[in-house]
């Protein structure tokens, strides 16, 4: 018959002791009768279950209907019952669970366990049964991959002059990805990026039309339709682009965006804060260089390099040409500019009214920078995950 938790109406030691003996043994019979892991949960509810499970049961019956002077003794005891049966509980669905995907544990050993189990709940001492001796579970640590771990680095540069974060979602409309960023419809700026689009949408407004982001710069958008100016922003986050994959191409990469509207923000604010940027991420030696170029989103627009720091912006290694750099002392790192009046034009509503406002962006490519700050020569191997490459970064 199964066990009930008695009512009791002794409350001497002696009787106590015979109430928590007989719970006992009701324990251990029942734990050596669990074959499968749904006995084992059935096993964990009746005893442990809030409502009315027996450790339920036995605070209600044993200890809320104690005399006031026995109290405290039935309140050791019950205490020292639960410890017990948690950690029988504990133990014995561990053992379950283990015993039935014991995966990477030889056999020989999976079974050597199993009669050890056997043998000794029949005895009663369910807890001398666990072996400390076998090998526990490798849980290899994890490490940051370094393309994330670069964009962190970055970002992290960023929060340090008070930008906040923001982030928006990989498959993004006509509308925020070309044209509130002053793309319009068949304007040739938008063959710059090849984008993949999603298929079949022919009969939604082109506006509509999904794709897979081929920028962050959506995201400046998105954040300017719900914070009112100023901001600071940084956007880390995946982009698409039907690019083949080689060893400087991938169709998925990575972008940082950056996007500051204030009232009189000028491009020498632009050029200090990226100037300061770069010092922070590469050493302070480094230098940057503006040099103009063209966005649909920003004008006057540039691309902003920075002097090499691998060679020291000498162009050569030694007596070698310093490839990264192609011997010119310098690396591009990223697009930036102005925000256009026709951008703000898109969110006026919300306070970005460009009579008062003005601000600058920028944009850059973590997988680039990585590559060049690890010394890594094809892009693919970041995204192939293999360990032997990754854990070099660890
Ligand atoms: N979105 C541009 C690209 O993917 C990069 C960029 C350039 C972003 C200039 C900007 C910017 O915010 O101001 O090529």
């Amino acid at each position: 018959m199964a066990y009930t938790v008695p009512k009791l109406k002794d409350f001497s030691p002696a009787a106590l002791d015979k109430a928590a003996d007989k719970l006992l043994a009701a324990l251990d019979k029942e734990v050596a009768e669990i074959k499968t892991e749904s006995d084992g949960k059935t096993f964990r509810d009746r005893w442990m279950a809030r409502k009315n499970g027996i450790l339920t049961q036995v605070n209600d019956l044993w200890l809320k209907a104690a005399p006031k002077d026995a109290k405290r003794d039935v309140g050791q005891r019950v205490n020292e019952l639960k410890a017990r049966v948690e950690q029988t509980v504990d133990t014995t669905l561990d053992h379950i669970r283990g015993g039935a995907s014991s995966k990477g544990v030889p056999v020989g050993r999976a079974r050597a366990r199993d009669s050890a189990f056997q043998d000794r709940v029949g005895t009663g001492s369910y807890a001398e049964c666990l072996d400390i001796t076998l090998p526990g579970l490798r849980r290899p640590l994890g490490a940051e991959h370094p393309v994330i771990k670069t964009m962190n680095e970055m970002v992290g540069v960023f929060r340090n002059l008070g930008y906040s974060v923001q982030e928006g979602p990989e498959i993004e409309t006509d509308y925020y990805n070309f044209e509130s960023l002053n793309f319009p419809p068949n304007h040739p700026a938008r063959d710059m990026q090849d984008t993949l689009f999603i298929a079949n949408q022919e009969s939604k407004p082109l506006r509509d039309r999904l794709l897979l982001r081929t920028h962050t710069s959506p995201v400046q958008i998105r954040t300017m339709e719900k914070m009112k100016p100023p901001i600071r922003i940084v956007i880390p986050g995946k982009v698409h682009r039907n690019d083949p994959p080689d060893a400087s191409h991938s169709p998925m990469f990575h972008q940082i965006e950056g996007l500051a509207v204030d009232i009189n923000i000028t491009f020498g604010d632009l050029k200090g804060t990226l100037d300061h940027a770069m010092k922070a991420f590469f050493g302070s030696s480094v230098k940057t260089s503006f040099r103009p170029s063209f966005f649909p989103f920003t004008e006057p627009s540039a691309e902003m390099l920075v002097s090499c720091f691998i060679c020291g912006g000498s162009g050569r290694r030694g007596s070698e040409p310093c490839r990264p750099c192609k011997q010119t002392g310098w690396i591009e790192i990223l697009g930036c500019g102005m925000v256009d009046p026709n951008v703000f034009e898109f969110v006026k509503g919300n306070g970005y009214d460009s009579r008062k406002v003005s601000g600058f962006a920028f944009g850059m490519g973590p997988d680039r920078i990585a590559l060049l700050k690890y010394g890594v020569d094809d892009l693919q191997l970041f995204f192939q995950n293999d360990i032997r490459f990754l854990r070099q970064f660890a």
